[in-house]
């Protein structure tokens, strides 16, 4: 049986954290290892400049430490494809040929993009970039070029898949049989929330752990979280309901400690900073492995660019492929 393709990728605007983690690379890993698919990943460049253009050096930077990210959590570049977005001048080639197959109105009313544009005053002001209200269809073009049929992503991205979606029933309707409809993969866990309790853990919010975060690093954020206010001394009974630390507790910590914690939290037995303490060093003992791997790439960058080398390669024939395809169904096979 064919192996099913994957296709997914990350905006390189900053490293992981452990919101990227759960949200959507532990999946892409337990996928890659069943052995069941053909995963390709891809560092989105070009869409990260669409909110990013203005900083060039950013993103450049950002595409290695994205890199180190994937292959420290467990990517494995024999057996998944790992490429740069740019690299591939067949997506921006299909982003102009599927942009006469979505209408600005459809654009304006993407629930991702609309949320995302809110969120940029500072850098569109009250008129957003036709790139930026665009990125959907190269989105699209990204997914389709490796006739990607599965995409491990996290919710905040269903409105783009199935933005993708429309544009390959369309150009399939009036083009004929071409495109591969994608379906998105959710992870079991879901999104994680943010150290001050916020709903999204993000860069900009200030409220994220990081997957290169080193123990005191952990410690620190982990001391700044956001617990019951209610409780003023150790012996005040508190609620874990409303506590950000039990909250992680319940993602990085066993059964018996998170019973334990909340327990003893209820009954006014056990102090904030302990239970702080013993979670900072649980997500740091969880991380340790990846820390360590991100240690050894950071020292060996040429294997890092020898493996993005690689994976750009072999991606640029996969998309090639489907361009051919395109393009006769097109009718731009020109003198073929
Ligand atoms: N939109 C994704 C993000 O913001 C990145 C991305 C670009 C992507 N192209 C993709 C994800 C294709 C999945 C499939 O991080």
């Amino acid at each position: 049986m064919e192996k099913k393709r994957i296709l997914t990728g990350d905006r390189p605007t900053g490293r992981l954290h452990i919101g990227h983690y759960f949200g959507s690379i532990k999946k892409r890993v337990e996928m890659q290892e069943s052995g069941l698919y053909d995963p390709y990943i891809l560092i989105a460049d070009v869409q990260a400049l669409t909110d990013n253009f203005n900083n060039p050096e950013k993103v450049r930077k950002n595409v290695r430490e994205v890199a180190i990210d994937y292959l420290s959590c467990g990517i494995d570049p024999k057996k998944t494809t790992i490429y740069i977005q740019s690299m591939i001048p067949e997506t921006a080639e299909l982003t102009v040929f599927y942009s006469n197959l979505v209408t600005i109105a459809r654009l304006e009313r993407n629930p991702t993009v609309k949320t995302e544009i809110a969120q940029k005053r500072d850098l569109f002001g009250e008129s957003v970039t036709y790139g930026f209200l665009g990125y959907p269809v190269s989105q699209a073009a990204d997914i389709t070029a490796f006739e990607g049929e599965l995409v491990p992503v996290g919710d905040d991205q269903l409105p783009l898949i199935e933005q993708t979606r429309e544009i390959v029933r369309k150009f399939n309707k009036i083009y004929g049989e071409t495109l591969v409809e994608p379906q998105a993969v959710l992870s079991s866990e879901k999104r994680i929330k943010g150290l001050d309790g916020n709903d999204k853990m993000g860069k900009s919010l200030g409220n994220a752990i990081y997957l290169s975060d080193s123990e005191e690093e952990i410690t620190k954020k982990v001391m700044s979280a956001i617990t019951d206010p209610n409780r003023i001394k150790k012996e005040t009974k508190g609620n874990p309901d409303i506590c950000m630390v039990a909250y992680y507790h319940k993602l990085f910590s066993t059964k018996e400690e998170v019973e334990e914690v909340c327990k003893e939290c209820r009954e006014g037995k056990r102090g904030c900073v302990q239970c702080k303490k013993q979670l900072a060093k649980n997500i740091a003992d969880e991380l340790k492995p990846i820390r360590e791997k991100r240690a050894y790439y950071e020292a060996h960058p040429e294997e890092v660019d020898k493996i993005l080398i690689e994976g750009t390669k072999k991606a640029r024939e996969t998309a090639k492929e489907t361009m051919k395809k395109v393009k006769k169904a097109m009718k731009l096979d020109y003198f073929e």
